[in-house]
C-alpha cells in the first residue's frame, strides 16, 4: 500500500507532497504498541519494567478487553515467562494444573498423561480474560500509558527511523477524531485484522491455509464432564471438551461450513455432543445453558518476514494458528518476550542484534507450532461431505494415527512435547 493510500484509509487530507494533514499529534513514545491482548500487554509490562518509554493503543474499551473469553491453556514456558517478570500472581492463585487428554473414537478411548511424559511439562488452565485483566492491572499500577478506544488505522513511515501511527479515537458522540502517535518502533500486537498487517507492503509473504473445517465454539455454564481435555473423533465430525473453571466448560462441535451460529438449538447441541463423545458408553455430559457461541473456520497463516523497518508483528498479527492445539496465546507471550529483550538491548544498550534476529527466531517457533497444529487437525477431523473413497482413506489414516498414539511410547513423547512446547 502506498503512503497516500494509507493516509486516505486514515481519512486524512493528503497534500501534494504526499504528507498528511488534518490529524493532530497525540504523543510520542519510544515504542508504540498496538493492541492490549496477551501479546501487547506482556510486551508493555516487560518494557515498562526495564524503563523503556512505551504506550499501548487499544481499539476496545476496558470492559470489553477484560471480559473477552478466549483461550485458557497456558504452557509451562508461558508460566515461566510470567513468573520471571512478576506477572503470575493471579494465575498462581487461580490457575489449575492440567496434564491429561482423553481421545475417544469408534475403537474405544484412551488417556494420555502428557504432563508427566514429555519434557515440556503440563498446562495451567487460567481463562485468558483473567490473565489479560492481571496484565492490564499490573501495567496500569506500574504507571504504564494505555489509551482505550483508540483504534490504529495505519502505520506510516515504517521504513524510516520515525514511524507514526494514525489513530481514530471516539469522541463520545460516535464521530471520532484523527490523531497520530510517533515512535521509534511500532509493535503490531493488534491481531489478524489489525492496522499492522494492513500497513505492510505487498512484498510481505502470507502463507495461508484454509483447513476446510468449521467449528461451533461454545461456552457452557456447566461443570466439566471429564477431568481431561476430551477429543472425540467421529464420522459425523469432531467434538471437543475443555474445562475452564469448575462452573464453565468450553465445547467444540465440527459443523458444516456456512451455517449461522444460531442454527443449532441448545437441545440439538447437547445431543450431538453426547453422541460424538459417546456419552452412552463413557458417561453423560453435564449440561447447562450455552452462554456464548461462535462459528470458527479453521485457518492458519504466517507472515514472513515479521519485521518491516521499524514495525514488528507479534502474536496473531504475526501468525494465526488454528485453535486445535491451543497454542495461539502461548506463542504470543513467547514472541512478546523475545521482542521485549531485543528492544531493551537496542534502546537501552545500543545493540540492534536482537531486533535483526527477531523475525527468524520467532518464525522457527511459529512453524513448529503450525506443524503440530496441522497434525492435530488431520487427526481430529473427518473431511466434510459424503463418505467417498478419499474420505474413507483419510478416516482410516486417522484411526491408524490414534492407534499409534495409544500404543507407541515414542509417539506419546513426541505428542507431549509438541502439545505443550512452544
Ligand atoms: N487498533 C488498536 N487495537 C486493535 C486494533 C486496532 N486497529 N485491532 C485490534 N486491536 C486490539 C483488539 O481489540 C485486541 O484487544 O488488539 C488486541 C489483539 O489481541 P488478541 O486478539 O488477543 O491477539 P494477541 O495479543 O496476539 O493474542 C494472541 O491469544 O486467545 C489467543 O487465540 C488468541 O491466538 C490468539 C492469542
Amino acid at each position: 500500500m502506498s503512503e497516500s493510500q494509507r493516509a486516505q484509509l486514515a481519512g486524512d487530507a493528503v497534500t501534494g507532497d504526499g504528507t498528511t494533514s488534518g490529524i493532530t499529534d497525540d504523543g510520542t513514545a519510544d515504542v508504540v504498541i498496538l493492541g492490549a491482548g496477551p501479546a501487547g500487554l506482556v510486551l508493555g509490562n516487560l518494557l515498562l519494567a526495564s524503563g523503556i518509554d512505551c504506550v499501548v493503543l487499544e481499539r476496545a474499551d476496558r470492559a470489553h478487553v477484560q471480559t473477552r473469553a478466549r483461550a485458557g491453556y497456558l504452557a509451562a514456558n508461558t508460566v515461566r515467562i510470567l513468573e520471571e517478570h512478576g506477572l503470575a500472581e493471579g494465575l498462581r492463585r487461580g490457575g489449575v494444573p492440567h496434564a491429561v487428554c482423553e481421545f475417544r473414537s469408534g475403537d474405544g478411548r484412551f488417556r494420555l498423561d502428557y504432563g508427566s511424559i514429555g519434557p515440556a511439562g503440563a498446562h495451567t488452565v487460567y481463562p485468558q480474560q483473567e490473565l489479560v485483566t492481571d496484565l492490564l492491572t499490573h501495567y496500569l499500577d506500574a504507571g504504564g500509558r494505555l489509551e482505550f478506544e483508540t483504534e490504529a488505522v495505519a502505520v506510516l513511515d515504517a521504513d524510516g527511523t520515525r514511524p507514526s501511527v494514525v489513530v481514530r479515537t471516539a469522541d463520545g458522540e460516535g464521530q471520532g477524531r484523527n490523531g497520530r502517535w510517533r515512535g521509534r518502533y511500532v509493535a503490531g500486537c493488534d491481531g489478524r485484522h489489525g492496522a499492522a498487517r494492513r500497513s505492510l507492503p505487498a512484498g510481505v509473504v502470507r502463507h495461508h491455509r484454509d483447513h476446510g473445517v468449521t467449528w461451533l465454539g461454545l461456552l457452557a455454564e456447566a461443570p466439566p464432564s471429564l477431568d481431561a481435555v476430551g477429543y472425540a473423533v467421529h464420522r459425523r465430525g469432531f467434538a471437543g471438551h475443555m474445562a475452564r473453571t469448575s462452573e464453565v466448560t468450553r465445547y467444540y462441535l465440527q459443523i458444516e461450513r456456512g451455517g449461522p451460529a444460531d442454527a443449532w438449538s441448545e437441545q440439538r447441541i447437547w445431543d450431538e455432543l453426547a453422541l460424538r463423545m459417546r456419552a452412552a458408553d463413557y458417561g453423560p455430559l453435564r449440561r447447562g445453558p450455552i452462554v456464548q457461541r461462535a462459528v470458527v473456520d479453521l485457518e492458519s497463516d504466517v507472515l514472513e518476514p515479521l519485521r518491516r523497518g521499524s514495525l514488528f508483528l507479534v502474536g496473531d498479527a504475526a501468525s494465526l494458528l488454528s485453535p486445535s492445539a491451543a497454542k495461539g496465546a502461548n506463542l504470543a507471550v513467547l514472541e512478546a518476550e523475545i521482542l521485549a529483550r531485543a528492544l531493551v538491548d537496542d534502546l537501552a544498550h545500543g545493540n540492534p542484534e536482537g531486533l535483526d534476529r527477531y523475525s527468524a527466531r520467532c518464525l522457527e517457533h511459529i512453524w513448529r507450532a503450525q506443524e503440530f497444529s496441522h497434525w492435530m487437525i488431520q487427526l481430529l477431523h473427518s473431511p466434510p461431505g459424503p463418505a467417498d473413497g478419499e474420505t474413507l482413506f483419510h478416516d482410516a489414516l486417522a484411526r491408524s494415527r490414534l492407534e499409534t498414539l495409544r500404543t507407541s511410547r515414542t509417539h506419546q513423547q513426541w505428542f507431549a512435547e509438541g502439545y505443550v512446547g512452544v
